[in-house]
């Protein structure tokens, strides 16, 4: 592949997306990104945003070293799909791919950390953030106003507070920071022992604020059994279930 820091001026998009987990609470006896949906896995769905949106150079999927990619279900890439063994936690897949990125792209360029199992991403809420963040330094993430009220405990069975519904957000995946900005970011804060339970929670440490940009809801990550009955609905909706879909 070309050096894309001579090809290009302008800052690149890139997509990473961890799916080293291997989802316990979905009870399963495979991880839930590699379960089926109509006739593609979750993974496969998920790639297949990615791979077929215009803007995106390049998708780095992130998979546990027992997993055999050529095994695997995968949507056609035409070269742009690159393969990285993950780490014993997120962040430490997340870093894997940031690592692969940086022989490959400029601190510039954006990245998009995508959960594997969040495959009813709608195609405006991904065009939304790429719009919205393209000038911003450092960059955000799709998010959902909470419609719940949310109560912090007091660390066992018994509410604190209540938190003001206002302002509080749902974090949801896509989140795009700059590549430099979130390997650094992410690389202090596991050197920190600080819980990473995502890219925009290693920014904040780092002293930076992510920017909101309001997602939809049915952007769900696959995580229970009832989530799955969910996911493929709206998949039926957007169409993207059996049609529109390059296998
Ligand atoms: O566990 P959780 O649902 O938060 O995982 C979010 C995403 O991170 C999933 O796509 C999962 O496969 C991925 N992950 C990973 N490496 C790990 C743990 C989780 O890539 N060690």
């Amino acid at each position: 592949m070309a050096d894309p820091r001579e090809q290009h001026a302008d800052p690149q998009f890139w997509a990473l997306i961890p799916a080293a987990g291997i989802g316990r609470r979905m009870g399963a006896d495979q991880p839930k990104q590699f379960l089926t949906l109509g006739s593609h896995s979750i993974l496969s769905h998920t790639l297949s945003i990615f791979l077929e949106h215009p803007r995106i150079r390049g998708v780095v999927l992130v998979l546990g070293p027992e997993v055999d990619p050529d095994a695997l279900d995968l949507p056609f890439a035409g070269g742009r799909l690159f393969r990285v063994v993950g780490g014993a936690e997120r962040a430490d897949s997340v870093q894997n791919g940031l690592d692969f990125l940086a022989e490959r792209a400029t601190p510039d360029d954006w990245v998009l950390v995508h959960d594997a199992a969040r495959p009813c991403l709608p195609i405006a809420d991904l065009d939304r953030l790429l719009g919205d963040l393209g000038n911003d330094p450092v960059g955000g993430l799709l998010a959902a106003p909470s419609t719940d009220t949310i109560k912090w405990s007091d660390g066992g069975a018994a509410v604190e507070r209540t938190l003001d519904r206002a302002r509080v957000w749902r974090a949801l995946t896509p989140q795009m920071f700059r590549l430099g900005v979130l390997r650094e970011a992410n690389a202090a804060a596991r050197a920190a022992g600080h819980p990473v339970t995502d890219e925009a929670s290693a920014i904040e440490f780092f002293g930076e604020r992510p920017r909101l940009v309001e997602g939809s809801a049915v952007n769900i990550k696959v995580t229970r059994q009832e989530d799955l009955e969910l996911a493929r609905l709206y998949l039926m909706r957007q169409g993207r279930l059996q049609e529109g879909f390059r296998g």
